[in-house]
Order: structure tokens, then sequence, then C-alpha cells
């Protein structure tokens, strides 16, 4: 349980995880309804929550860990020798946050050495915080959590996304919402890819794909989803690399089903990198 995690090598840093994402958290969420919204693309939306959450996270990192490295979506990594990196999403689905609608996530990691130690997601507007410890277990909101059983696509519920750059690239991702579409019981975009992951790490969801992701959509979520018993990998079913990547997650026995579905129905993929 995580009563043990008081005795964690590393446990400082896990102490100040929970502390500045739950203040993350809260204060997005109280300042939710006064927003300004910025264009980086055609679609893709920055709000200056997104700004002010990454920036009250670096600077309560580097308060405690000066020398950690950070990487965070919205500003430049900041780079040093320690084999400590934190990996920051501030706001994963800003186009929801940007639309009101309650379905987002503040995503923080902790990696030692380039692999997983520690992962948070929290989703204020649901009151719901997913946290994975590698080797020690996952939890939402403090229970224990652990993926579906379910063997069969056709009684299962999954989630996709779909990239920025939909309206230009050959790898739209639709073909394969289509096909999954027919042999599943049903297909879902909710719009952040890591509760979409953690949706999976709880059993609510059996699986879920999208064609290629960023290292902040997934660092912390992984984690959470291979604590509760399921499996990452990309569209190759090879273990997901450090950086960024395609991603398909499931349990343990549907996950083959699903990607030889990916690989059978024609779509177009993209190479891993
Ligand atoms: C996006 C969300 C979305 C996924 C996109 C991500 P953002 O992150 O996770 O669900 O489909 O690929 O970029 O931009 O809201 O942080
Ligand atoms: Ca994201
Ligand atoms: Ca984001």
């Amino acid at each position: 349980m995580l009563s043990n995690v008081s005795n964690h090598p590393h446990f400082s840093a896990i102490e100040t995880g929970f502390h500045m994402l739950y203040a993350a958290g809260k204060n997005a969420q109280q300042k939710h309804k006064d927003i300004a919204v910025e264009f980086k693309g055609e679609i893709d939306l920055v709000t200056n929550i997104d700004l002010e959450t990454e920036t009250f996270l670096k600077q309560e990192i580097l308060q405690r860990f000066p020398h950690h490295s950070i990487i965070s979506e919205e500003s430049k990594d900041i780079e040093s020798n320690s084999p400590y990196c934190w990996i920051i999403d501030p706001i994963d689905g800003t186009t929801n946050f940007a639309h009101q609608l309650p379905l987002w996530s503040v995503s923080i990691a902790f990696y030692e050495h380039q692999k997983p130690v520690a992962g948070w997601v929290y989703a204020p507007e649901m009151d719901q915080l997913f946290f994975g410890l590698t080797s020690c277990g996952a939890w939402l909101n403090y229970s224990p959590i652990h993926v579906s059983t379910t063997e069969d696509l056709s009684r299962s519920l999954l989630a996709t996304g779909f990239p920025y750059d939909i309206r230009t690239t050959t790898y739209t991702n639709l073909d394969l919402y289509e096909h999954f579409c027919k042999q599943a019981q049903a297909v879902r975009r909710f719009g952040s890819a890591s509760l979409d992951i953690c949706f999976v790490g709880c059993g609510f969801l059996q699986g879920y794909w999208e064609q290629m992701l960023q290292l902040w959509d997934f660092a912390a979520a992984r984690i959470i989803l291979q604590e509760a018993g399921g499996r990452i990998t990309d569209l190759y079913n090879c273990d997901l690399p450090f950086c960024a990547s395609s991603v398909v997650c499931s349990n343990p026995i549907l996950h083959q089903t699903i990607v030889h579905e990916i690989h059978s129905c024609g779509a177009k993929l993209r190479k891993p990198s």
C-alpha cells in the first residue's frame, strides 16, 4: 500500500510530486473560467493557465532539486548532468480545457537515468488522482487499480486520439478509428492522452492507441498503466522508447489482438522514429 512509500529512496521527490500536483491542479481549476487562448498551430491551442502551471511546477522542482533536469511541453528544457529528470505536461487536454469541458489533467513524471520512477496524473474537475510508483503499484485516489481482464475485442471499450496535423498528414488515424469502431464495442475520443492511458489502468477502458504522442503525453501515465498490470508498446509491439512514440495500451491478453488488428487492416502507420 501507499504507506510503504515513506521508506522509498525517493520519498522527498514523491512528496514534492503530490504537493505540487495538487497545488497546480487546484489553481488551474479555480482559474478555469477566466482564460486567454493562443494558437500554436491551426488547431493546436495553449492557454495562459498552461503557461502559468508549467512555470509554477518548474519553480517548485528547482527550489527543492536545483540540479535536476526538466522536460516540459511549453518552454525550453532545463538540462543538467543529474540522472534525475522531471517530465511535465501542465495541462493535458488543452482543447477541452479551453472549451470548459472538464476532461483535462496535470501530468508529472519523475525518471532516473531515463527509467520511470513515479508518475502522477490529476484530473481536478473529476477529483481523480492517479499515481504509479515503479515496482510498488498504482492507485486512483489512494485505492489500488488494475487493468481489466477482458480478452474479447468485440466486448472492449477503446479510446484513441488524433494528431494536430490531421488536416495535412497522411497518418490521420481515421482508418484505424473506422476499423476499431467496427471491431470493438465502441471507440471514444476523450482528448487527454494521460487520462486515456490511466483509464486503461483502472479497467474503465480495455485499450487505447494513438499514432504519435510526445514524451510528456505519456511519461507519467505509462508508469501508472504498467504498475496496474497493463502493457504499453509502440504500434509495432516494441517497448516504448524514452522519447516521443506511437502508443498502444491494453491488458496483456488483449494487447496482441489490438496490435494484430492495427497491422491487418491496411491502415497507414507512422514508422517508429
Ligand atoms: C493532446 C491530448 C490529446 C492527444 C494529442 C495530445 P495537449 O495533448 O493528449 O488527447 O490526442 O495527441 O497532443 O495538447 O492537450 O497537451
Ligand atoms: Ca498533452
Ligand atoms: Ca499540454
